[in-house]
């Protein structure tokens, strides 16, 4: 069955001439199950008739915000769609989009959508090359929006180059790809650590780290997107998951983040460690605010509870537990000593030592190092990115 089967497919046409194609689209979506609803620009109107769209699509198609006596919901049908798809996008409505000018019905909806948007341009070359237009591409894929690349070929000016737009099949092939990524991950249930832990000292200190959360915030995004349910349990960060679906529990310290995560680990498949939990805390945190005292002061730290270890000691055999290991110096020694103590399934190690790598960056470069002390190297990459390759070594994991 195609991964498309069942999904709400809003799909916004424009006025070019390959509006003429989005038949063919209609078409293809049905045939692989998908329900269909159309917006057409006005200008669009003049390239293909909505008539002929309502026909493939089997719903009525809607042109204007406002239509006779009644009005079209935008909001209301942003929210019924699995994904929107603009194709054939112009140049216009792609400058409309990117700057959040909404005077027609499919920038309404646009703004009101909250699924995944996938834009299809279509334009002749030197309008496609134009900085104006780069611009606004890298606009909207700034906002989180999927590009479909255009084609190269017999432009309808008789010019040959770039901008035609994807065929339809391919555009087919990408969201049948989104759907399928989109659960291949579905039936699992994910317990994600995330950030650093605070340890009071007294009402106004702690002890602390630089952990800023946004790795394990990423993988938590990352196993969401690819259907997971996902418990995050997240130390003090400024960070949130950008995903609604991802469950969040607020934790201050390691004792807090130790009883989130036993708690909820039993009911899940894996668990991916990513927090910089203190080893340590103040024996007794004071009820009051500490006085400066004399020259010297000292703290006595006791142990924290290790969660990595703790989840290791019940794992399951259907559990699969991933660790992290910051290091500074003699990383892989100490992450394969790590990975048998705490009884993990996968270590990733960062090195302090990586220029753009470990806390608070935007950046990661990992080795992940697996049972049986299998290594694997990656290049310094966003951390969203960082993120797909641990999921994708969890996915292996389960095989
Ligand atoms: O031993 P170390 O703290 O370096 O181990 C790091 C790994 O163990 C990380 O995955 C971290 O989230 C986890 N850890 C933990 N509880 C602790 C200390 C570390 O879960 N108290």
């Amino acid at each position: 069955m195609s991964a498309l089967h069942g999904k709400k497919i809003l799909l916004g046409i424009t006025g070019s001439i390959a509006a003429y194609k989005a038949a063919s689209l209609v078409r293809l979506l049905i045939k692989a199950g998908a329900e269909v609803q159309v917006l057409m620009t006005a200008a669009a109107t003049d390239f293909i008739t909505p008539l002929t769209l309502a026909t493939l699509s089997r719903n009525k198609v809607h042109t204007d915000v406002a239509s006779g006596d009644s009005w079209n919901n935008h909001v209301e049908m942003g929210l019924w769609a699995d994904a929107m798809v603009l194709a054939p996008l112009t140049a216009t409505t792609l400058a409309k989009l990117s700057h959040g000018i909404c005077d027609n019905i499919i920038a309404a909806t646009y703004l009101s959508a909250r699924c995944p948007v996938f834009f299809a341009p279509a334009m002749d070359l030197d309008m496609w090359k134009h900085p104006a237009t780069l611009e606004n591409v890298g606009r909207l894929k700034g906002f989180g929006n999927q590009l479909i690349p255009v084609g190269t070929g017999e432009l309808a000016s008789g010019l040959i180059g770039e901008g035609r737009m994807a065929e339809p099949e391919a555009i087919v092939k990408v969201l049948s790809g989104h759907f399928a990524y989109a659960q291949s991950l579905k039936g699992k249930r994910v317990l994600v650590t995330a950030g650093p832990t605070y340890e009071p000292v007294d009402p106004v200190r702690f002890i602390g780290n630089r952990s800023s959360g946004k790795m394990g915030i990423a993988i938590a995004d990352e196993l969401n997107a690819r259907g997971a349910a996902v418990h995050l349990v997240l130390g003090p960060s400024a960070l949130s998951p950008s995903r609604p679906g991802v469950e969040v529990t607020r934790v201050g310290t390691a004792r807090e983040m130790y009883k989130a995560a036993t708690e909820v680990f039993g009911r899940c498949d894996a668990a991916v460690l990513a927090a910089a939990v203190a080893d340590y805390r103040p024996a007794e945190a004071a009820d009051q605010k500490i006085k400066k005292e004399g020259e010297e002061m000292s703290l006595r730290l006791i142990r924290n509870p290790d969660i990595a270890a703790a989840l290791g000691q019940t794992k399951a055999a259907h559990q699969r537990l991933i660790g992290f290991a910051l290091e500074t110096q003699n990383g892989l020694e100490n992450a394969k000593a790590k990975l048998a103590r705490k009884n993990l399934d996968l270590i990733v190690l960062n090195s302090l030592a990586d220029t753009g790598a470990g806390f608070n960056h935007d950046t990661n470069k990992i080795t992940l190092l697996s049972k049986g002390n299998k290594k694997r190297e990656f290049e310094l990459k966003f951390k969203t990115a960082v993120a797909v390759d641990i999921v994708n070594a969890l996915q292996d994991l389960w095989g």
